[in-house]
């Protein structure tokens, strides 16, 4: 990454790297932003920023995957507008840096991402992660500030509404372990997943038109739950503060779509901490029943997967050594997450590929989800790997 650092740009002088990984999300999905629980895990997919200070003002930004080179005054960067193209996130993460108290620099930077576009791995959080880090080039910023600084350049200036689970996991994710995220506290614990069992995500190789304008309309619809709800138990403030003993005798108070989105949310976190339970005991069939219960809840009440995603998700379950398998993250495409028998993987890569291959003409990418380290600077330039 160093020698195409040094072709693309005249200095190369104070050359820093830093990684930010995407993740996949085990179980919990569509909570975070209920304040509820999830359990992502970081993976080795990241997105990598190289940055050196460029000495004439401006900031620029190159992508190798999309071969795009765009500059800025580094002294108006407080003041653009969303151009509604990828640059949208480390802009959007430079004004909330900005506004956080740490002026931007002028620098060249140089982004190479492993972690693929539009597949629910959390490509956006990793760009807008290492983006602060490569900002703030060594200035310390607390790890919480630095994933909530990320999640309001997605909100305010790329514009969707998400929660924090994406920026949160690239930040605070670990080698070996899947992290339960309480994204009410914004505390979390490391959760290690049992001896002998893998967890690999497919991709659909489809990102559906819908996933955008379908993630807000749920926003708004868990908002209207809880308005709803409160007029039975002023308390809640969120879908995290229903119990199922509680949804149960209100929910016919809640018009049927509506019924339906918070009764995923309520299970769901329920969910959560089951399979967290299971997988501390070593259940591995709860921890599959719980990951198929997740996926068929967010087919059927929160309505946010799709064809390619419910195929992927079936198809897996009959193959020898699966336990379970969903869809993971925001859905409308992006990728399953299948839980199995370590020494199933071989066999369960060739049958999933084959069968995705006969109904969909496409070859799915497949992914390995080993846990790995959240964020930081790569110190050791070798490590950063070949685009891919
Ligand atoms: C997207 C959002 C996250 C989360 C997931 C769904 O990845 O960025 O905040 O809501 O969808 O679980």
């Amino acid at each position: 990454m160093t020698a195409e650092f040094r072709r693309l740009y005249p200095s190369a002088e104070g050359l820093r790297v830093f990684r930010a990984p995407g993740r996949v999300n085990v179980i919990g999905e569509h909570t975070d932003y209920n304040y509820g629980f999830v359990l992502p895990m970081a993976l080795d997919l990241a997105a990598y920023v190289a940055t050196a200070p460029s000495g004439d003002g401006k900031l620029r930004i190159y992508s190798e995957d999309r071969k795009e080179m765009r500059e800025f005054d580094a002294a108006g960067l407080a003041d653009l507008a969303p151009a509604h193209h990828w640059t949208d996130y480390p802009i959007g993460v430079a004004q909330e840096a900005i506004r956080a108290g740490y002026p931007i620099e002028p620098a060249n930077l140089l982004i190479r991402a492993t972690v693929p576009d539009g597949s629910g791995l959390s490509s956006s959080a990793a760009l807008e992660v290492s983006s602060a880090l490569a900002f703030l080039a060594g200035r310390p910023i607390d790890p919480l500030e630095l994933a909530k600084l990320c999640q309001r350049a997605e909100r305010n200036f790329v514009g969707m509404p998400c929660g924090i689970m994406d920026q949160y996991i690239s930040v605070f994710g670990r080698e070996h372990s899947a992290v339960e995220i309480d994204c009410r506290s914004l505390g979390h614990r490391f959760v290690s997943l049992p001896a002998g069992v893998a967890f690999i995500a497919v991709n659909t190789m489809v990102k559906h038109a819908l996933a955008g304008s379908a993630y807000k309309d749920r926003v708004r619809e868990c908002a209207a739950a809880v308005e709803i709800l409160k007029t039975r138990y002023p308390a809640v403030e969120s879908l995290r503060d229903v119990t199922p003993g509680m949804f149960e005798p209100a929910a016919h108070l809640l018009p049927d779509v509506v019924m339906r989105r918070a009764r995923h949310i309520v299970t769901e976190d329920v969910r959560v901490n089951r399979f967290v339970e299971a997988s501390q005991s070593g259940d591995l069939a709860a921890m599959g029943r719980l990951l198929v219960e997740s996926h068929r809840s967010l087919q059927y009440d929160y309505q946010v997967s799709c064809e390619e995603l419910d195929f992927l998700a079936d198809a897996a379950l009959p193959i020898e050594g699966v336990y379970g398998s969903r869809m993971t993250g925001g859905g409308f495409g992006g990728c399953t997450v299948t839980m199995l028998r370590d020494e199933a993987a071989a066999n369960f890569r060739e049958r999933i590929s084959s069968a995705y291959q006969d109904r969909y003409g496409l070859v799915p990418r497949i992914y390995d989800c080993k846990p790995s380290a959240g964020a930081g600077e790569c110190k050791n330039f070798e490590t950063i790997p070949a685009l891919v």
